[in-house]
């Protein structure tokens, strides 16, 4: 069987993880192996990376950034995705390269264009089969993630910010729209489900 490369992208508060596993179980019980994943962290290596780049106490250069996040994605990808796909796994992988075209292009000091170019090279091209954006309004995922006693670096960032890193997601979904699907992520949990299985299953047909 062919692996398979699923991503999900969107806000803080999109309910990425909710959807991750219920894919997974759906997968899981159609007789597919599942390796779940993220960016970053999916890795020892990318723990560390991930603690200096979200949790950081000071300022960390915007290329300094974008080039923590290509580290961790590199090994990621090297280690963890490669080898799974290669054995015909199903991969879902909560953010991915576009992540980082959308949240480093949206500080408006790096071209998103030179961000999306670091990246594919750290992955050594590798793009998703299929990815999956929640689309949010930033003002929800904020009420979403309320409960939390402490925001990440870039939780915590202004609400303009994240309304640029939306509208960039959207722009990126436009333009490659046989990769991605767009759903509505205030929808109820159960339709949302729905609509990336259909997704998903019309991809797997086509394989
Ligand atoms: P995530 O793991 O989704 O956060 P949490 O586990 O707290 O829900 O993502 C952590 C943050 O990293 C998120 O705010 C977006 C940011 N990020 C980037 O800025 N660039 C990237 O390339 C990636 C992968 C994430």
């Amino acid at each position: 069987m062919a692996g398979l490369f699923v991503t999900l992208e969107g806000g803080d508060g999109a309910g990425k993880t909710t959807q991750s596993a219920r894919l997974s179980a759906w997968l899981t019980d159609a007789g597919r192996t599942v390796v779940e994943t993220r960016e970053p962290g999916g890795t020892d290596l990318g723990v560390e990376l991930r603690n200096i780049v979200l949790h950081r106490r000071g300022d960390i250069s915007p290329r300094a950034e974008a080039l923590l996040y290509a580290a961790d994605r590199a090994h990621h990808i090297a280690e963890k995705v490669r080898p799974a796909l290669a054995r015909g796994e199903v991969v879902i992988q909560d953010r991915y390269l576009d992540s980082s075209v959308a949240y480093q292009g949206a500080g408006r000091v790096l071209d998103p264009g030179e961000v999306r170019g670091i990246s594919l090279w750290a992955a050594e091209g590798l793009l998703p089969d299929v990815s999956i954006l929640l689309d949010l309004p930033p003002e929800v995922g904020r009420e979403r993630l309320g409960e939390r006693t402490q925001y990440d670096r870039l939780e915590a960032a202004g609400d303009d910010f994240h309304a640029r890193v939306r509208q960039a997601f959207l722009d990126i979904a436009e333009r490659e729209p046989d990769r991605f699907l767009v759903v509505d992520a205030t929808l109820p949990a159960d339709e949302i489900a729905r609509l990336i299985r259909a997704r998903v299953e019309s991809v797997l047909g086509t394989a």
